[in-house]
């Protein structure tokens, strides 16, 4: 029985996922690499430093820079991303998103965030939705990043919950590998190819209906 949501937050609850896409772009062109639209699309749902990791990795300069040197551009990526944050106002939450909230309100369902990012609390005050949530996995006590099922399974404990009674929200690849992995329900938001191991895929939040992944949910 359906008892909790999990959800991530950068491409699924706000448009953050773009913020967080242009500033590494941009970072890369800084440091002489070009990345394929593939390759940028890899970093969502990646940590910052092991985005900072694969995008020198994609630019064959893996050994270039000392460890402060990083920490400095991640730094820098970071600045630029939080200014986009600043900006934020509740008029920044996707469509179809403030209905998904208030249908599981109705229901009294769990609510947590799973986001790898270290703004996340930032973000979801800018958005005036922080008090909607039970809990927000913090990504600073995590071994693992996204793929790996730490922080899902993290979430369903902070809910209080086993995995087969949540349905999970995700944008990324790595984050849909990382529900499955935990063995909860995964609805992808995006590309039915990239996302293609999700158990319900949608192609934008618009069309996430609660009533309708529910019903899915309890075929399972
Ligand atoms: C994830 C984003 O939610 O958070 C990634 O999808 C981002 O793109 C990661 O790198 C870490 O975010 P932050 O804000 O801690 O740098
Ligand atoms: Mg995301």
């Amino acid at each position: 029985m359906l008892k909790g949501l999990i959800f991530d937050l950068d491409g699924v609850l706000t448009n953050s996922a773009v913020y967080h896409l242009t500033a590494w772009n941009n970072l890369a062109k800084e440091l002489g690499i070009n990345l394929t639209d593939d390759q940028l699309d890899s970093l969502r749902g990646i940590s910052r430093m092991d985005s900072l990791n694969l995008i020198l990795k994609y630019g064959d300069q893996e050994d270039k820079y000392s460890e402060a040197e990083k920490e400095k551009f991640a730094a820098e990526k970071n600045t630029k991303f939080v200014e986009q944050v600043e900006k934020m106002t509740p008029a920044d939450i996707l469509p179809g998103i403030p209905e998904l909230l208030s249908d599981a309100k109705k229901q009294n369902l769990k609510m947590v965030i799973a986001s790898a990012s270290k703004n996340a609390p930032k973000i979801l005050t800018k958005l005036g939705i922080m008090d909607e949530f039970d809990g927000i996995v913090d990504p600073a006590t995590l071994h693992h990043g996204k793929p790996d099922p730490e922080i899902y399974e993290k979430a369903q404990e902070l809910a209080g919950l086993n995995a087969d009674e949540v349905i999970s929200f995700e944008d990324a690849q790595a984050g849909v590998q990382s529900i499955k992995s935990a063995g909860q329900f995964a609805v992808g938001i995006g590309d039915k190819e990239v996302l293609k191991e999700a158990d319900y895929i949608v192609p934008t939040t618009k069309e996430l209906k609660l009533s309708e992944i529910e019903s899915v949910f309890n075929k399972k």
